[in-house]
């Protein structure tokens, strides 16, 4: 099933609960959340109290992509907060194995992130154990960036891979993913697809969230 995960990043802080139902009710099946600490990326966001705001507003899975420095510190305070997976970037575990076994030991689904600088071959041995991979289609940090199209071939290779290997992990990517862009990532094999900007509108929110899902899903 191609899902969407619409990224939060994009909507309205101040009636977040608003936009959140109409993401929901125009056929979202993950709430994206950007978790950035001015460190590893030149923005900050939110934290563990707003993924645990949200968890009792709606039934779709929080999706905490962690675009910290030190996630290793964080995976208690996501989990107990309600996240339901957790994904960290390769470029920062030391130890990505044990921090992706740690995600697992506290009940999240595991995924690894990948910049537009990092080869897939850096995540074969983790393939194994993780729920998903996130293709990074921008430089994380901000939304409503322009899709960087060196994402597709990684897509298509992490999709042979996973053939190869006899594996079920699914391909997320993430930045630039709207209306016109998102027929050749899917193609490409992926099937989680993040979107904040080509979603979040005022009076357009849950249409935008239909029409992505029409062409995802054509
Ligand atoms: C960027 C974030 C994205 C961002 C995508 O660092 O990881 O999730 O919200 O935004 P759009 O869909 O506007 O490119
Ligand atoms: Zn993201």
């Amino acid at each position: 099933m191609i899902e969407l995960a619409a990224s939060i990043l994009a909507a309205d802080f101040a009636h977040l609960a608003d936009d959140v139902a109409l993401v929901e009710r125009g056929g979202a099946t993950l709430l994206h959340v950007d978790i950035m600490d001015g460190h590893f990326v030149p923005n900050i966001t939110f934290g563990p109290p707003v993924v645990k705001a949200l968890r009792p507003i709606t039934r779709l899975p929080l999706d905490c992509h962690l675009m910290v420095e030190n996630p290793d510190d964080f995976i208690h305070d996501f989990a107990e907060a309600g996240a339901d997976m957790m994904s960290v970037h390769q470029e920062v575990c030391r130890h990505l194995y044990r921090t992706l076994q740690q995600i697992i030991d506290h009940g999240m689904l595991p995924a690894v992130v990948i910049n537009p600088a990092t080869p897939v071959d850096t995540l074969v041995e983790v393939l194994p154990i993780v729920h998903h991979v996130l293709v990074m289609s921008v430089n994380p940090g901000f939304g409503g960036q322009k899709f960087l199209p060196l994402a597709l071939d990684k897509i298509a290779h992490l999709a042979e891979l996973r053939e190869e290997m006899g594996l079920n992990f699914r391909i997320e990517v993430d930045g630039g993913v709207a209306h016109d862009t998102v027929a050749q990532v899917v193609e490409a094999g992926a099937d989680m697809l993040v979107a904040g900007s080509a979603i979040f509108s005022p009076g357009k929110t849950e249409q935008n969230a239909v029409e992505f899902l029409k062409i995802a899903r054509a």
